[in-house]
């Protein structure tokens, strides 16, 4: 009997040392984490689009979590600089993604800020990057003869729609593009103070101007 004792309480001990690693500890650095200054909750526009980035597995090919130079050369590539946990406080379910089959969107509203570029894009992403293996969203628009009041038109290379038709973008589409524009997370952030030092009340506090954040990081 005394070894099933030990078993199953060599058990317990390992799960709570696992439970306390994985759930309590990184659950008490992040609760207080509040919004940067620059970070603006989504709009409803906002959040229909997210939920269109999600029910269309957008999140498969893409990541949103531009990782620190010493993991690898994200910010090279122009996606900018490491995220930090305040950058998700309004993201129910977070989007971090865990492939990176294309580039990684966290910063693609300020990359690329036009409403007719990614309209044009989701349509057919071929017309626009050539060899693209990226799904085209042929069902957000739709194809007719003449626009109607109201209607978005996509302006699209020659070539890309038929003959006498036009391109319109659905709700849906018009959304997904919104939230894509949103996402913006280039405002400035402290870097994560060290064990000790005096930290201030959020993990990142945002700095209001380089001058400040330089005279911050100093004191
Ligand atoms: C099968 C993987 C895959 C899926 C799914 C996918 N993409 Fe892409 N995406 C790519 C690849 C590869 C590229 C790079 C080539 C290009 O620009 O078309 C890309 C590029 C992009 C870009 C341009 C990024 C830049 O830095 O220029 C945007 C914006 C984008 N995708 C949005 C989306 C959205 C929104 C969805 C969901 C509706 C989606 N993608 C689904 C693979 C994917």
């Amino acid at each position: 009997m005394e070894n099933e004792v030990k078993l199953a309480a060599g058990a317990m001990v390992a799960l709570a040392v696992a439970t306390t690693a994985l759930v309590v500890l990184p659950y008490i650095q992040v609760r207080d984490v509040q919004a940067p200054e620059g970070l603006k909750p989504y709009t409803s526009a906002e959040l229909r689009g997210r939920e269109v980035y999600i029910s269309n597995g957008c999140v498969y090919c893409h990541s949103q979590q531009p990782r620190d130079r010493s993991f690898g050369p994200d910010t090279e590539r122009g996606w900018g600089r490491a995220s930090v946990p305040a950058d998700y406080v309004y993201d129910k379910p977070h989007l971090l993604g865990s492939m990176r089959t294309g580039p990684d969107l966290f910063n693609i509203g300020a990359r690329q800020p036009s409403q007719d570029w990614h309209l044009g894009h989701i349509y057919q992403p071929r017309a626009y990057v050539p060899g693209s293996i990226m799904p085209s969203y042929p069902f957000l628009f739709d194809v007719k003869p003449k626009a109607e009041e109201g209607d978005v038109v996509l302006k699209l290379p020659p070539g890309t729609v038929p003959e006498g038709r036009v391109v319109v973008a659905r709700p849906e589409a018009l959304d997904l593009v919104r939230y894509l524009q949103g996402l913006n997370h280039t405002y400035p952030v402290l870097p994560p103070q060290p064990r000790g030092a005096a930290a201030p009340a959020t993990a990142a506090t945002p700095a209001p101007a380089p001058a400040a954040a330089a005279s911050a990081a100093a004191s």
